[in-house]
């Protein structure tokens, strides 16, 4: 099996992005498109091939990806963002997608971002928030259901999206802020919480058996090194101005 990554370049418009929890500062466009640069090669140093779109005018947040798709191994879903903004960011991608899986995908009234779906197993949490609404989680629960899959709703109202406060660094181990979501929905698996100091470091992308993951959480890293995962640190200073975050830069695939 190969490891598709598919990522979107930069858009220039980015400073323009949606932002719902943090106050706008301005975004280096230099910096960040190396930025992105290094996040690829980190994924290419880890085995992923990578697949990289173009990034459309005027759609501010595309790099953003993992908003518009859940792909899992059988199919991929086509998702609804939740602001209306990112919602022509989709059909981009699902033209990429077509070409290694069947398509699904969320109707209107339902909204739900990609950020929000934590897949743990055979379970995927869906983070109902700001940007994933009740109708986008039941359509996607019914999609999976039929692919023994099971979907969880989980309140996240203290951050963008579910994956800003859990995420998966190793086979059912997570990563978690326990003040931004409860840590009683999570008790069945190993717990990692981040470092207090650090309330945003809760998102790593686990790629196998090593984690990309952002290089301004130096006391979460140690605490990452210390429970024995390789650590692959990547600077994200000017997407993190965009509310961005590893997991949100790509889509992680395998297929034959
Ligand atoms: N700027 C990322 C988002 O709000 O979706």
């Amino acid at each position: 099996m190969r490891t598709i990554a598919v990522t979107r370049e930069l858009n220039a418009g980015i400073g323009n992005c949606e932002l719902t929890f943090l106050p706008r500062s301005e975004i280096d466009f230099g910096r960040a498109q190396q930025q992105h640069q290094d996040y690829q090669s980190a994924l290419a140093s880890l085995g992923c091939e990578t697949v990289v779109i173009p990034a459309p005018s005027g759609l501010a947040d595309s790099v953003f990806i993992e908003d518009t798709a859940l792909v899992l191994d059988d199919f991929a879903v086509m998702l609804r963002p939740g602001v209306a903004s990112r919602r022509p960011e989709v059909a981009g991608v699902a033209e990429v997608l077509r070409q290694y899986k069947l398509l699904k995908a969320i109707e209107a009234p339902g909204t739900v971002d990609g950020g929000d779906l934590l897949c743990v197993g055979s379970t995927i949490f869906a983070g109902l928030s700001t940007r994933s609404n009740q109708s986008g989680i039941r359509q996607l629960s019914n999609i999976v259901s039929d692919y023994g899959i099971t979907v969880e709703t989980v309140e996240t109202a203290k951050c963008l999206h579910l994956k800003s406060a859990v995420s998966e660094v190793a086979p059912g181990t997570l990563l978690i802020n326990p003040d931004w979501v409860s840590s009683s929905t999570f008790a069945k698996f190993e717990l990692i919480p981040i470092d207090e100091k650090e309330a945003h470091a809760a998102n790593a992308l686990r790629i196998g058996a090593d984690v990309i993951y952002p290089s301004s959480f130096p006391r979460t890293i140690d605490k990452l090194a210390r429970r024995g995962l390789n650590v692959v640190p990547v600077d994200l200073s000017e997407l993190q101005k965009a509310e961005g975050a590893v997991t949100c830069c790509s889509l992680i695939f395998s297929t034959p």
